[in-house]
């Protein structure tokens, strides 16, 4: 059994951090021009402004707290359907070691899949994929908790990342919590799932999760909090855009929309300027002039039925081997199996 994985040293720098605990951080990451996709983005006829860029210290810290709201159900129901399937998970992982997770973010929602696995593994192998640093931290955190946990944290862009785990001998189950395949319209969403697919080997599992359209109310408070939360989320790109590129955004002047459009089945966050007004960027020298009314989009967030699931998943070349759902059904976990 191939233990660990070839990379390339030129690409890559491979430390150890614990005794079952490796990180690998690329050494040129594909960045992101800030810069130029932003001046993009607000000079088209619908300005747009890309929402990867929400997520900067402060907007990262404001998406926890919106994932602690009572309206955020998203967060919740995922956990609620993690938990009480816990139980039936081995019937479905058994020969399952390893886990490769997109996002990982803090871990919280693998953990319900460690304790299982490791009912059945005395080992279990952890490829954590995120693009932020944080992946040390929380890495050296499981570290403490399990210690049958092999952890190989990659600090790269998901598909980087999966391609160094393209051939693992292991069987693998890859794991994309929390919705943000949401941010994927149609056409994106089919290419990720295609580019997952070509990473899996014959018994290798997909596992995802989706959020499910429901009643336009409960969509619609998750994303215009009572505390105003997920408004800031919002403005902090204004606020995030005038701390990089030297912009001179009125905060003030911009209304928080965000509406279900059941025509796509997607909620739309915009910011709408509350007056005409003119907006420079020194550090692009850039002027921008909004109209009253007139809005820019900050975000789509996609809304799956489950028929709709099982289209893509056919589009894809997927089998579903199983839809879990929570008791209210606002929330899928959906495995997928290459054919
Ligand atoms: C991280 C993309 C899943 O779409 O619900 C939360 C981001 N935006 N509140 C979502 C978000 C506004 C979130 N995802």
């Amino acid at each position: 059994m191939k233990d660990t994985i070839s990379i390339n040293s030129n690409n890559y720098e491979k430390k150890s951090v614990g005794p079952n605990c490796v990180l690998i951080k690329s050494l040129n990451p594909q960045q992101d021009d800030f810069a130029a996709e932003i001046s993009f983005g607000l000079t088209r006829k619908k300005k747009f402004i890309p929402s990867k860029y929400f997520y900067d210290a402060n907007g990262s810290r404001l998406f926890e707290e919106i994932c602690d709201l009572d309206e955020y159900y998203l967060t919740k129901k995922e956990l609620e359907i993690l938990s009480a399937i816990k139980s039936e998970m081995p019937k479905y992982f058994s020969q399952h070691g390893s886990v490769v997770e997109l996002g990982s973010g803090s871990s919280i929602k693998t953990r319900h899949l460690f304790e299982s696995l490791l009912e059945n593994h005395s080992h279990v192998k952890y490829y954590p994929i995120d693009i932020s640093d944080i992946v040390q931290e929380s890495s050296e955190r499981l570290q403490d908790e399990f210690t049958n946990l092999h952890i190989t944290g990659i600090i790269d862009q998901y598909e980087a990342g999966l391609q160094l785990l393209k051939n693992l001998d292991d069987k693998k189950i890859i794991v994309f919590f929390g919705s943000s395949f949401g941010n994927f319209d149609h056409i994106a969403g089919l290419k990720f799932l295609n580019s997952i697919r070509n990473c899996m080997k014959k018994d290798d599992l997909f596992l995802l999760g989706i959020d499910l359209v429901k009643d336009v109310q409960v969509l619609e408070k998750a994303y215009d909090d009572s505390k105003g939360v997920t408004k800031n989320f919002n403005l902090n790109l204004l606020a995030r855009i005038n701390a990089e590129l030297g912009g001179n955004f009125n905060l003030e002047k911009f209304e928080h929309r965000a509406f279900f459009n059941a025509q796509e089945n997607r909620i739309e966050m915009h910011l709408e300027s509350k007056i005409q007004q003119q907006v420079y960027l020194e550090g692009v020298d850039l002027q921008i002039k909004l109209e009253k009314g007139e809005s820019i989009r900050t975000e789509y967030s996609y809304k799956y039925t489950l028929r709709q699931i099982k289209n893509i998943a056919s589009k894809s070349g997927f089998k579903i081997n199983k839809i879990w759902q929570d008791e209210q059904k606002y929330f899928a976990l959906v495995l997928f199996s290459t054919r």
